[in-house]
């Protein structure tokens, strides 16, 4: 009995590190001591020491920052308004534009060495007239205007079962709170795939803001 129950709590233990060693950014695509860059994980972005402050809610940041100027989304049906991507959406950028190559973070200037810069679908480009709106204020009053959007103040079922979609999805100070590339996106964890903060399967992921 002794010995049942020991080899049960074991295999308890195996399936809980199996259904968690796979949800952080080791051994990702996001990993990139694969590419032989650094021997650590986290150093092409962040850094603890002198991070870079120039772009607001940046985290530490470490990765050369692109300077690039960006075609944006437009449509006669936006209500939004738009402007040049900031906040973490720019962090994002600085690799997935293509025009900061990716091993240039810290001290260690690669320099834009074609080799590695970003290509194929992860490339994003320098416009994003092509892609989902970001770096844009989504409150209360935009939900509004549309008539066909999720008020982000309100408790949101749709959304990992709790919280708002302000709380959970937006950036920066509530009120004004923006929609990034990490809205949809979490950089760190791979379960969802292609990095997806949620599971879009059905695209629950939009219908969590979309009332389509
Ligand atoms: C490829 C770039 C990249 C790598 C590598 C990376 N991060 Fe991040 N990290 C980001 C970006 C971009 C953000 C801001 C977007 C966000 O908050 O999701 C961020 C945000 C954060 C935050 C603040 C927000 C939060 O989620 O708590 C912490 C803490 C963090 N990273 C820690 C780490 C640690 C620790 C590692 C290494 C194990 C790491 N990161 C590796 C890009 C990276
Ligand atoms: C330090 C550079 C760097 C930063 C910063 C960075 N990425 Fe990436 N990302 C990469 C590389 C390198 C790949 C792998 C590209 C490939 O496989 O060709 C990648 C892959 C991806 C993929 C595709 C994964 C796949 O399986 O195809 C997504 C999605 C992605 N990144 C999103 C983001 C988002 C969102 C941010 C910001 C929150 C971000 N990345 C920040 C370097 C970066
Ligand atoms: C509205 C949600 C949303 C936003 C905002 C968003 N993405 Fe994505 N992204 C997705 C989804 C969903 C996919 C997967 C598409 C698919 O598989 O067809 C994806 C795919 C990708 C890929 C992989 C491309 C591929 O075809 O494999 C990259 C890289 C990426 N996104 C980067 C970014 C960056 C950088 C930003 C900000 C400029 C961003 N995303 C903003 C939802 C979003
Ligand atoms: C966190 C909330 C959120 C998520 C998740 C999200 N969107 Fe959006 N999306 C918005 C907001 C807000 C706008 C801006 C709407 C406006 O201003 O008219 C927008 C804009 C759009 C537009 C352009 C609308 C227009 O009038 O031109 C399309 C299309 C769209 N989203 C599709 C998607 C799809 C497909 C997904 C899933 C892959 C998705 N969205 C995920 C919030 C979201």
């Amino acid at each position: 009995m002794k010995y049942l129950k020991l080899s049960l709590l074991i295999v308890l233990v195996m399936v809980v590190c199996a259904r968690f060693s796979y949800t952080t950014i080791v051994g990702s695509a996001h990993d990139l001591k694969a590419k032989s860059y650094t021997d650590e994980v986290c150093n092409v972005c962040h850094t603890p020491h002198n991070a870079n402050t120039t772009v607001s809610d940046a985290p530490l940041w470490d990765h050369t920052l692109a300077t690039t100027s960006y075609g944006l989304y437009s449509s006669s049906t936006l209500d939004a308004s738009m402007g040049q991507p900031d906040g973490t959406s720019k962090l994002c950028l600085s690799c997935h534009d293509g025009s900061v190559a990716v091993d240039n973070f810290g001290s260690s200037l690669g320099g834009a060495d074609a080799n590695d810069i970003i290509s194929g679908d992860a490339l994003i480009g320098t416009t994003l007239a092509d892609d989902h709106p970001v770096s844009f204020i989504y409150n209360a009053g935009l939900a509004t205007s549309d008539g066909e959007l999720t008020d982000p103040t309100t408790a949101n079922s749709d959304y990992e079962g709790t919280g708002t979609i302000e709380g959970t999805m937006l950036f920066g100070t509530a009120g004004s709170k923006t929609m990034e590339c990490a809205t949809c996106h979490d950089v760190h964890d791979p379960t969802n795939i292609p990095f997806l903060r949620a599971s879009n399967t059905a695209s629950a992921m939009c219908l969590t803001c979309h009332i389509k």
